[in-house]
């Protein structure tokens, strides 16, 4: 798929075909491109821990939030995520914060993007408890959350659209689409 193309397709998608599971093989293979993403002073600070039991997958559902200004539970019942990818920073790393949030965010987009090639999508999700996290995950302190990002097949249409009358970005649903507002070319270059 050309690049624009898995740019467009790798939308937040919140809702997913629990029929259709994500293997630890095919999340295996994601973190390995992320592993070779570029990072500041090449400190490579991020470790990641791998979900696809329905168990481990409840337990961090009960802990995001998905689109909260929406109002409405996300994922709906029957069409939760079938895997995660949490991505931790290690403190040990010696990585300067400023430098290891964007290699998060890099890394991130990589993960989501070999997702969108495999005919997967998902969603960062920054909105959880990171201690709770850790004590759910039996992680050490060490590791410090900064990312989950849900997988699976989506089930639901998200469409780009123009920003709202009002210059607002907020997205919204409309007739069962969910409508991102971006920005226009000419108003992102400086
Ligand atoms: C750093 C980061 C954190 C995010 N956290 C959440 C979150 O906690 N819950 C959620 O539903 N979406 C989250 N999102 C997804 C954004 O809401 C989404 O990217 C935005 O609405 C634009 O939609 P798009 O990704 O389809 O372009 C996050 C995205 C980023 C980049």
């Amino acid at each position: 798929m050309k690049m624009e193309d898995l740019v467009l397709q790798n939308r937040s998608y919140r809702s997913f075909d629990e029929t259709h599971p994500v293997s630890g093989d095919i999340l295996k293979k994601l973190v390995d491109l992320a592993r070779r993403c570029p990072s500041g002073m090449n400190k490579q600070p991020l470790c990641y821990k791998l979900l696809t039991e329905e168990a481990d997958i409840c337990k961090m559902l009960a802990n995001c939030r998905f689109a909260a200004s929406l109002g409405i539970p996300l994922p709906p019942d029957g069409h939760h995520p079938t895997a995660f990818i949490l991505i931790f920073a290690d403190k040990e790393a010696g990585s300067p914060q400023t430098l290891m949030l964007k290699d998060v965010g890099i890394a991130a987009q990589t993960i989501l993007l070999g997702a969108a090639e495999l005919g997967l999508g998902g969603c960062m999700l920054g909105s959880f408890d990171p201690q709770r996290l850790n004590e759910d995950f039996a992680i050490s302190d060490r590791y410090e959350p900064q990312l989950a990002i849900a997988l699976g097949s989506p089930a639901e249409e998200v469409a780009l659209t123009e920003p709202n009358p009002d210059g607002s970005l907020t997205y919204y649903r409309e007739n069962g689409t969910h409508y991102v507002p971006k920005r226009r070319l000419e108003d992102v270059l400086l």
